[in-house]
């Protein structure tokens, strides 16, 4: 007897898939499945890198031209969950002010992502800490360089 080993592993991802969509969202899905903006930007103008309680740490890195956030990326080591909230708060933060990227509250993630199961929400608060904690880091070097200027 022969085994397809790409219908097994077919089969076996599709029934994996049905058992996350009785949980997740499609936009988690397509979000952890599809990730956008994954990775860091090597001269970033801010960095943030946070340990959430759950052990997991996301990292996400923003270019800043003027006053507006033009490019954004994240890393994680955590479950597919941060992936989604990762990729999607990338997303929302694109051309934004950073006035306005602070405004974006881990709720408004949670909206974004069509909800998370409860076990899950905390996921979302570490992604928008992790944002803020970039933004600190931009603010910090852009005040240090206005030192060295004068
Ligand atoms: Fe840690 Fe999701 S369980 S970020």
């Amino acid at each position: 007897m022969s085994i397809d080993i790409d219908k097994l592993a077919k089969r076996l991802e599709d029934s994996i898939l049905e058992d996350a969509r009785e949980v997740f969202s499609e936009t988690v899905l397509e979000h952890a499945y599809n990730p956008r903006n994954m990775g860091e930007i090597s001269d970033a103008d801010g960095v943030g890198k946070i340990t959430g309680t759950c052990g997991d740490t996301v990292q996400i890195s923003i270019r800043v031209e003027d006053g507006r956030i033009r490019e954004s990326r994240f890393l994680t080591d955590g479950c597919g969950t941060s992936i989604a909230c990762g990729s999607m708060l990338t997303e929302m933060i694109k051309d934004r002010t950073i006035e306005e990227a602070l405004m974006i509250k881990s709720n408004d993630l949670l909206r974004s992502l069509d909800g998370l199961p409860d076990e899950h929400v905390h996921c979302t608060v570490l992604a928008v800490d992790t944002l803020h904690a970039a933004i600190d880091d931009y603010t910090e070097l852009r005040s240090n360089k206005q030192t060295w200027v004068r």
